[in-house]
């Protein structure tokens, strides 16, 4: 029978047989797939693991700093690289949702390889691919929905073997393992977030300004989610920030501003999912606000569309 205990033990025995004094490189997303990766590739072969932890300054706000500190506690060796200008400049002026994904993902193989081509003899590059990764890369049709941006590319450029010990696991049997190795609820019960983060949740061009607006409205959302219990009932959540503005009224003044949308789905593999039916109570709470906080937003919507025909993420 499958356990996460009797996982852990027969991966770190393989892991250990197959990688002996072989060094590994990994690359941290701050997600529970990359961690879980991570801490099951450190319990086998311990420093002969480096991991990397790029900032494309398309991170939620504050989870560079908090994540960093999290990798740490759990005994990592990781190392945090601050690329936020690089993605900014790259970006500049690009709307096209695929086009934007492959900029990102090309900047973050750009800077990883960097990071690796500093090290030593590195042999093998470390994934947190999970099944459904697995499944949906191998796409019937021929046709790929969204170019999922994990370090496709990187093995044949650095010449490295991949090693993905999660790659038969579903998503809850990840969560069991990685809270079987012990590490943080608050790094396991974490949302799904995407590869190009908030990139894929500004819709249009990326500037600066626009990441510090959606940052500011989606740490508000997600903050009063976990004040009013809702974080461990949704699958995954986040704010968007519509290339849109409209006429608000503000004492005297009208305003002309920005408007941002809330998603929340529930699901159990993302390839299906249903709008979460949150609280009114709550919504209006997280509006209210948003819309006196966050300057440069004056409406916020509601997302009611289920998965398919919506896709989860809006670009
Ligand atoms: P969609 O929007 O296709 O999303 O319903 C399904 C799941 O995949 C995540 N997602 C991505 N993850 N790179 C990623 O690493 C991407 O480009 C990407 N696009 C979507 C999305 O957050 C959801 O969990």
């Amino acid at each position: 029978d499958w356990t996460p205990a009797s996982f852990i033990e027969s991966t770190v025995v393989e892991l250990k047989e197959k990688l002996g004094d072989d060094k590994v490189i990994l690359a941290l997303s701050g997600g529970v797939d990359s961690s879980v990766t991570a801490v099951l590739l450190n319990k086998a072969i311990g420093k002969n693991l480096t991991c990397i932890f790029v900032d494309h300054g398309l991170l939620r706000k504050n989870e560079f700093e908090n994540v960093l500190r999290d990798y740490e506690h759990l005994g990592l060796n990781v190392i945090g690289v601050n690329a936020k200008d690089k993605f900014y400049r790259e970006l500049a002026g690009v709307t096209e949702p695929e086009k934007k994904r492959k900029i990102i993902g090309k900047g973050f193989i750009d800077v990883f390889d960097e990071e690796a081509h500093k090290l030593k003899d590195i042999k093998w590059l470390g994934q947190g691919t999970i099944y459904p990764d697995v499944i949906e890369s191998l796409s019937i049709t021929g046709t790929t929905i969204k170019s999922h941006h994990n370090v496709g590319g990187l093995p044949a450029k650095m010449n490295l073997k991949l090693v993905e010990p999660l790659r038969l696991l579903f998503k809850d049997e990840v969560r069991r393992v990685g809270i079987e190795l012990g590490m943080q609820e608050h790094l396991i019960k974490r949302h799904p977030f995407p590869g190009p983060g908030l990139g894929i949740r500004i819709l249009g061009d990326i500037t600066p300004e626009k990441v510090r607006i959606l940052q500011e409205a989606d740490d508000i959302y997600m903050s009063l989610m976990r004040e009013w219990g809702l974080y461990d009932k949704i699958w995954q959540a986040g704010a968007i920030l519509l290339p849109i503005q409209s006429v608000g009224v503000m004492g005297d003044e009208r305003t002309y501003e920005n408007t941002v949308a809330l998603r929340a789905v529930t699901s159990s593999d993302a390839m299906t999912a249903d709008w979460a039916h949150l609280p009114y109570e709550f919504l209006a709470k997280v509006s209210n606000e948003i819309i006196n906080k966050v300057k440069g937003v004056n409406r916020v919507v509601y997302d009611i569309s289920s998965k398919p025909p919506a896709t989860i993420e809006w670009e």
